[in-house]
């Protein structure tokens, strides 16, 4: 606290919670983009937050990203945490094994001494394959539970640094560049309105989702994601946001 009070987090947390309608916002000092410990600790505060809001017999659903391995790390055994389920948000984003979101759920589970539901769904989906998926039993239940989650703890990118981490075809990434894709969680794209550019065609949560979701908690730092972080909360569904000295100055240089 007497950090943050000497780098005016507190007011920092206090004007991005009031310009963006948000129930919290916790700030850690430094910058995720030059700092490795600034990136753990952005990850400890992640770990801090879900443990707070977290209640018995909550569906927890996971993005991957490194900042989600991150709040992994940091996650213990505790009372509040225990038997509750972790599920992947959505599956087959193409994303490298370590950072998926169903590895992302199956350590928090066994960190925390939760259970884990996983979606095993291969990448780039076409529209066919995607439809005979979804009518599949076995993947309806876990969509089902991931839909019915009551938390979710996502990870904000730069609408270009995840294309190209995906290997997202030239055409789609052409189309992402010319519709002003700026943001990306979860397999959305936002553009600077916060409007949905693009999704990506797999199962999981949808946008919609989120409306029912009670608490839905975004992290992400670094000043190069500032105003991806921007556009995601001018979407409007985020409740409390995790963030860092240098990403929450370019945040409220967007509002
Ligand atoms: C992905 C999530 O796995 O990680 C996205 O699905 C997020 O929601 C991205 O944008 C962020 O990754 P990182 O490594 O920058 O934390």
């Amino acid at each position: 606290p007497i950090i943050k009070i000497a780098f005016g987090l507190t007011d920092l947390e206090e004007s991005i919670a009031k310009a963006y309608g948000l129930s919290q916002v916790i700030v850690v000092p430094g910058d995720t983009d030059t700092s490795v410990f600034t990136k753990k600790e952005l990850g400890r505060a992640g770990a801090a937050a879900l443990r707070k809001y977290v209640a018995k017999g909550d569906i927890i659903a996971v993005t991957g990203g490194s900042t989600m391995a991150q709040i992994a790390n940091n996650l213990t055994i505790s009372s509040s945490m225990k038997g509750n389920w972790f599920v992947p948000a959505r599956g087959g984003l193409g994303e490298s094994v370590d950072m998926q979101a169903n590895t992302i759920a199956s350590i928090m589970a066994k960190k925390t001494g939760g259970k884990y539901r996983l979606l095993h769904v291969p990448d780039h989906l076409g529209e066919e394959a995607y439809q005979t998926l979804i009518q599949d039993p076995q993947i309806q239940e876990v969509v089902d539970a991931v839909r019915s989650c009551r938390i979710v703890v996502h990870g904000i990118g730069d609408a270009m640094v995840m294309a190209r981490r995906r290997k997202v075809d030239a055409d789609t990434t052409r189309s992402l560049q010319s519709d002003g894709a700026l943001a990306e969680a979860f397999g959305y794209y936002f553009d600077r309105q916060g409007n949905v550019v693009h999704k990506m065609p797999t199962v999981g949560l949808r946008l919609e989702d989120l409306q029912r979701t009670e608490v839905v908690i975004g992290v992400a730092g670094g000043k190069s994601k500032g105003e991806a972080i921007a556009s995601v909360l001018r979407h409007g569904q985020e409740d409390v946001l995790v963030t860092d000295e240098a990403a929450a100055i370019e945040i409220m240089k967007h509002v």
